[in-house]
């Protein structure tokens, strides 16, 4: 018989277990209902109170501990919360949030895929009419560049103090989330017109695609990388005539991000770029309460992908049940649809439950319910 799809339930820190609880609520109510082939185990750690308790954040065989799964679903790491207790257990952002870059690097999920949809309910901040049709999917590199963790401190502490901080671009690398960025944008490509949905792109040299991709860097000023970046792009792009191309520095995709957010589709970022961006492109989707997040491995299936949303821990909220759990629900969703690749069940699970929390928050637009309330009424529609 095969094995069971399985799933390392990582609450973490701050609003994480709050969210997670109802979204274990949520899945419980699908595998029950759908007689799903998929369990899932509760580790107290990554988080700050297991680091209380065994001066470590996580064991140091937990990403051994972590392969056996097929994904993890972590709720959010860093400051436990409630800020009005001065005496929380408090660490450093480079420690307490070491294992999420620990659990990246180490499964090598190598794409974080942030879509970023103005759902119906959901708060538009945008005063432009055309703001509700942002519909944009960030592909952020997610395995090096401004994120390798090299470099160091020399003369630390003292006036002449120096401090390195190194950035790695590898062609492979490059090519990998590019060409993942033109498949992606051919696969919504796909999707709009099963669904009669369409939309068009203009090319440089005056025809129209049904999608693009945007690729952004910031080479006026960061030219090694950007360079290889935009060879890379060119050359691969040409195995997709069917895909518009365009390319924003970084600065001006912020702007335009603002002025008009509808007139993008798959956007390819580094690390660090793509980090920012996404806090950006989120509050365009209504705010980081329902913005999903997912780091792939679309390469090794040995390897687990690892769902969280793109907020933190919130520790201004945490342990009040005030936290929205819709960004969690949005990205179990996406971690349905990603382990369905391997059983259909599985995914049309996932299905079931993105409509189910889409439906909820078209229902309640601008209400102010607690964390609880919104699981159970997703519950409900499950049931
Ligand atoms: C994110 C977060 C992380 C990142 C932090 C917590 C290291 O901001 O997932 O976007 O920068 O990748
Ligand atoms: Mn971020």
């Amino acid at each position: 018989m095969a094995q069971s799809t399985r799933i390392a339930v990582t609450p973490g820190d701050g609003i994480g277990p709050e969210v997670v609880a109802e979204t274990v609520r949520c899945l419980e109510i699908l595998r029950a209902k759908h007689s799903l082939d998929l369990e899932w185990t509760r580790f107290p750690w990554p988080s700050h109170a297991w680091h209380e308790e065994h001066g470590e954040s996580m064991p140091a065989d937990a990403l051994e501990q972590l392969k056996a799964y097929d994904a993890i679903l972590l709720g959010a790491l860093g400051d436990p919360g409630p800020m009005d207790d001065p005496n929380r257990y408090l660490l450093p952002d480079s420690i307490s949030l070491a294992p999420l870059l620990d659990m990246r690097k180490g499964f090598d999920q190598w794409v974080c895929e942030r879509p970023a949809r103005l759902l119906p309910g959901a708060r538009q901040y945008l005063a432009d009419e055309r703001a509700r049709d942002i519909d944009m999917l960030v592909i952020r590199e997610n395995s090096e560049g401004e994120y390798v963790s090299q470099g160091g401190r020399l003369r630390k502490g003292t006036p002449d103090e120096v401090a390195t901080q190194m950035e790695v671009f590898t062609r492979k690398a490059t090519d990998r989330i590019i060409r993942y960025g033109f498949e992606q944008a051919r696969n919504r490509a796909a999707d709009r017109v099963s669904e009669g949905r369409t939309r068009s792109f203009r090319t440089l040299d005056g025809r129209t695609c049904e999608s693009q991709v945007c690729l952004v860097t910031k080479r006026n000023a960061l030219r090694y990388w950007g360079d290889m970046y935009t060879e890379a792009f060119d050359e691969i792009s040409k195995e997709y005539p069917d895909v518009a191309t365009h390319h924003e520095l970084v600065d001006a995709a912020c702007m335009k991000f603002v002025q008009s957010p509808w007139a993008f589709d798959v956007v390819v970022a580094s690390n660090l770029q793509g980090d920012i961006l996404t806090d950006l492109a989120a509050v365009l989707s209504g705010g980081m309460g329902v913005a999903p997040s997912c780091n792939l491995n679309p390469t090794d299936p040995d390897m687990p992908s690892m769902f969280e949303p793109t907020h933190g821990s919130a520790p201004d909220i945490a342990g009040q049940g005030l936290a929205d759990p819709t960004a969690m629900l949005f990205t179990a969703a996406r971690m349905l649809d990603w382990l369905g690749r391997k059983d259909p069940a599985i995914a049309a699970a996932g299905k079931e439950l993105f409509e189910a929390v889409a439906a909820d928050l078209a229902e309640n637009p601008g209400t102010r319910r607690g964390t609880h309330e919104i699981g159970s009424a997703i519950c409900q529609r499950l049931s």
